[in-house]
């Protein structure tokens, strides 16, 4: 025992007693069991603290882990598998103080990683016995695969016994109904109005035309285009309809209360293409302009629609006092500003096939010749009725003759 030679060699001065090399083992033989006890008592410590259960858990972790820091790899084709309860902690338990927003796929909370990085998180409004895991996983990895510096970045998901998640990067100005509807002080500039117009137009043209998957987004309104710190624009829940039956992606659009964007074809007969979103962006171009709502029942009546209003003013060649108010003291280029709106214009079109596809609005855009005829007069949805919870389409101007008129509830079912 360690104690016991210490006390034989007291009388005398140790180096009288041994010589060196005798020292020198005992040091080593002391030394050697000292070494031993220290790592018998880790080795306790080690096994009451953490259990074998914990133990298998941090092995997994740590297998888990390189997925996980893989999220701004780029790599297409890796997809990260979340822990349900690292996104229950990441959000306080989807406490409602982290609600973002409630989109038609479900609502979306901020949410913080051990790591400190910002993300949100989508709770898809799904049931497992409409769709297993293993289909789940790979929709994921489609959508995965579109990547463009105009829409949001997905870095992974969750799934966990029934429930579907999405995780997305957490975007710092979170989204542009916020600024552009005035719940919010934040004034836009021109500048700032166009490229958030521009980076939209380009987020679309790449879902439409140039990336693997040709995606409809379905959804394009202001809520859905999310803002980085400088104010670069991001489109969100792209591809998400993927996850839901058809008619049920439609029903949770419409219903999201979103109909003041929808194309009138789309609406009323249910056929979907690219230039559905084509319409939407035009009223989202023209929300932007002038800053409000597309429908807005508080306004005199002729205002109430801002397409219809829009159109009223460029009859009238009074197209300017269609923008925003701060955005006039604060100045713009009118050529711009009219081009913009004269672009707007074309994509409302009541003819999906006079609308003209996202590659030409990308390039009249940012050209600046005068390379366009001009637009006939829009298409609207009229909805003066239940506008939240029962959108109806009461009347339309023309050139949509009056069949819905009949019966406001019977809209139609979803194509294919
Ligand atoms: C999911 O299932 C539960 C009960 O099983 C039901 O109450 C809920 O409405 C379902 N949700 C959807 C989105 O179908
Ligand atoms: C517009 O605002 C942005 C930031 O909000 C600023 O960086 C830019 O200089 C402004 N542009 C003009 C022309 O005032
Ligand atoms: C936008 O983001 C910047 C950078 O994080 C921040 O300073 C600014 O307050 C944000 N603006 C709004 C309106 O949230």
């Amino acid at each position: 025992m360690p104690g016991r030679p210490l006390q034989v060699i007291s009388p005398a001065p140790f180096d009288q007693m041994m010589s060196p090399s005798s020292q020198s083992v005992l040091f080593f033989f002391l030394g050697g069991i000292i070494m031993f006890m220290i790592m018998l008592i880790l080795a306790l410590v080690f096994w009451r603290v953490i259990k074998p259960a914990d133990l298998k858990k941090l092995v997994k972790q740590a297998r888990r882990r390189p997925a996980n820091t893989d999220f701004f790899s780029g790599n297409l084709r890796t997809i990260s598998l979340f822990d349900f309860q690292t996104l229950k902690r990441a959000t306080k338990n989807f406490d409602p103080s982290n609600l973002l927003g409630r989109g038609g796929f479900g609502p979306v909370f901020r949410g913080k990683l051990d790591d400190g990085r910002m993300i949100a998180v989508k709770k898809l409004s799904l049931n497992k016995s409409q769709q297993g895991e293993p289909e789940f996983l790979a929709e994921v990895r489609m959508i995965t695969s579109i990547q463009h510096k105009n829409l949001v970045r997905l870095l992974g998901c969750c799934s966990d016994g029934p429930q579907r998640l999405l995780v997305y990067e957490y975007l710092k100005n979170r989204s542009l109904d916020l600024i552009i509807y005035g719940k919010n002080d934040h004034f836009l500039n021109w500048s700032t109005r166009y490229q958030i117009i521009i980076g939209v137009a380009r987020g679309l043209q790449y879902l439409h035309q140039d990336s693997p998957l040709r995606i409809i987004h379905r959804d394009i309104k202001a809520s859905n285009i999310l803002l980085d710190d400088k104010f670069q624009p991001r489109i969100g829940d792209f591809g998400l309809a993927r996850f839901f039956p058809e008619d049920e992606a439609y029903l949770s659009t419409t219903f999201a209360g979103t109909l003041g964007y929808s194309a009138p074809e789309y609406a009323i007969r249910g056929e979907l293409s690219e230039k559905a979103d084509i319409y939407s962006f035009g009223v989202l171009v023209i929300e932007i302009i002038s800053c409000r709502r597309n429908t807005d029942l508080n306004l005199p009546s002729e205002m109430q629609y801002l397409p219809e209003y829009a159109w009223k003013l460029y009859e009238k060649s009074k197209v300017l006092d269609l923008i925003d108010p701060r955005m006039r003291e604060d100045g713009f280029l009118e050529k711009d500003v009219l081009q913009a709106i004269h672009v707007a214009f074309l994509c409302l079109q009541p003819d999906p096939d006079l609308r003209p596809p996202m590659s030409h609005i990308v390039t009249m855009l940012t050209s600046s010749a005068d390379m366009f005829g001009a637009p006939v007069k829009p298409a609207f949805l009229d909805r003066k009725r239940n506008r939240d919870e029962n959108p109806s389409c009461d009347t339309i101007s023309e050139p949509f003759p009056s069949p819905l008129q009949s019966d406001s509830s019977s809209l139609p079912k979803q194509p294919n």
